[in-house]
């Protein structure tokens, strides 16, 4: 017992002794309590280096930038003029706190806590300074204006740190078409890069591409470009024929596609260009490259019925549609009868579906899908096939003689058609149409 009690002693003696030799002045040398934490704050904010000292006793700490090597602080003096500096401690001298505010890139690096022992100790902890995502507006893409087909490169450069992410997409939530890959169309919802390559555009690809920035400090941010993509203007029209009656009021469409925004105009059979007043009313709706032009014609009269032609012109191209207005009696017996200004009769035989309600109109007159268009041509041409679809025995039957006068509504006389017409459709209209469903069910 009493041997290992003098054992314990002479190691505690041996102790002191190294301890004085090692430290003349002080029994217990400084030490580090724990390393620096390291520190990470956005740029223009605050961040505080903290520093842990056990047994400071009467050393001082000083902190020091170590890439530049520049003596921040000394005890609680700041050297540098630099008021963004503060030093603080607290605990009774246990912690150290380098304070900077307002932040700067520059003040990013390695701090160290030195404390002037004989020989100096040192730790050392990292100030890391971030900065939120920001759009480099040289290096990036403004609105786009190209012709459809070509391909177009958006570029959209951030700058931050941590290096943001750059992510695109459409404003509108709809895919981004990058164009053919191989046999497909590649579509995605979201595009990752710098970079939006898109290899050929289309009219759809029309609108406005959000690029967003982001690294993790808030705020995120964006740009949106414009895409535009030129194209000729396209007209389609839907009922190609209307029938109206004496004294009532009668609209004609025409729906188009154009981008730039075309001119655009009605004009009637003589050539005369139509404007807004007591007789004629235009409108155009338009929503992005789509726009429905209408014509109303109010109280018609005689020489109102003949033919029309919306015409869209831009420094594409320009187009021509073409609508018949033809004289029908007033309606009369048959119940729900208000609305009959227009109508269809069924062109090709064997059309299936002529009997469905929705749209009896696609296939009697050979009209293509919605969202196909047709141009003049096409319009004129399946005016011809519809009217020499009488020799096939539809209700045009009377129609065969006359029409080889009035195959071009543009060139010539249609004066007589309004007369024409009366007499051969005198038959209500949904009395046409039941038979046009009987002949082609
Ligand atoms: C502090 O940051 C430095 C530099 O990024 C790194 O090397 C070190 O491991 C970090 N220390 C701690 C405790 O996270
Ligand atoms: C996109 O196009 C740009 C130039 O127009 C090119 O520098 C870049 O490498 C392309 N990026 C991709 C992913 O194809």
């Amino acid at each position: 017992m009493s041997k290992m009690v003098f054992g314990r002693y002479a190691l505690i003696g041996l102790c002191i002794v190294l301890t004085a030799l090692t430290s003349a002045q002080s029994p217990k040398r400084p030490s580090f309590a724990e390393p620096i934490p390291n520190a990470t704050a956005a740029v223009g904010r605050e961040a505080v280096l903290q520093c842990t000292i056990d047994n400071l006793d009467t050393y001082k700490v000083a902190w020091i930038k170590v890439d530049t090597e520049t003596l921040l602080s000394y005890h609680t003096h700041v050297i540098p003029r630099d008021n963004r500096l503060k030093v603080t401690n607290s605990n009774s001298d246990r912690q150290w706190f380098l304070h900077i505010k307002n932040l700067d890139v520059s003040d990013r690096g390695f701090y160290m806590c030195q404390i002037n022992t004989e020989p100096m100790i040192s730790e050392k902890g990292y100030l890391d300074v971030t900065v939120p995502p920001s759009i480099v507006e040289e290096d990036t893409s403004t609105d786009i204006t190209v012709d459809e087909r070509s391909k177009v490169s958006m570029r959209c450069k951030a700058a931050g740190y941590p290096k943001p992410r750059v992510i695109w997409r459409r404003e509108d939530g709809k895919e981004i078409n990058l164009g053919p890959m191989g046999a497909q169309k590649s579509s995605v919802l979201r595009m990752e890069g710098e970079f939006l390559n898109m290899t050929q555009v289309t009219r759809e690809d029309m609108g406005a591409y959000l690029c967003i920035a982001s690294n993790g400090i808030p705020p995120s941010v964006s740009k949106r470009i414009l895409l535009h993509v030129n194209f000729q203007p396209k007209i389609r029209v839907l009922n190609q024929m209307v029938g109206a009656a004496l004294s009532s009021d009668v609209v004609l469409g025409c729906r188009l596609e154009a981008s730039p925004r075309p001119l655009t105009s009605w004009i009637r059979n003589d050539g005369v260009i139509l404007l807004n007043n007591k007789k004629y009313e235009l409108t155009e709706e338009a929503d992005s490259y789509r726009i429905n032009m209408q014509l109303k014609i109010k109280n018609l009269e005689e020489k109102d019925f003949g033919h029309y032609k919306c015409v869209a012109k831009n420094t594409l191209g320009d187009k021509e549609g073409f609508v018949r207005l033809i004289e029908i009696s007033p309606p009369t017996s048959i119940p729900h009868s208000t609305q009959s200004q227009e109508f269809y009769v069924p062109v090709h035989k064997g059309s299936s579906d002529v009997s469905k309600n929705d749209s009896p109109m696609k296939k009697g007159y050979g009209i293509p899908a919605p969202n196909s268009l047709r141009d003049e041509s096409q319009s004129l041409s399946s005016e011809e096939k519809q009217l020499s679809s009488s020799k096939d025995g539809s209700i045009l039957d009377t129609d065969t003689p006359k029409r080889k006068q009035n195959q071009h509504p543009t060139q010539g006389s249609q004066t007589d058609s309004s007369g024409l017409c009366q007499s051969r459709f005198s038959i209500p209209v949904q009395l046409a149409f039941l038979l046009a469903v009987l002949l082609f069910d």
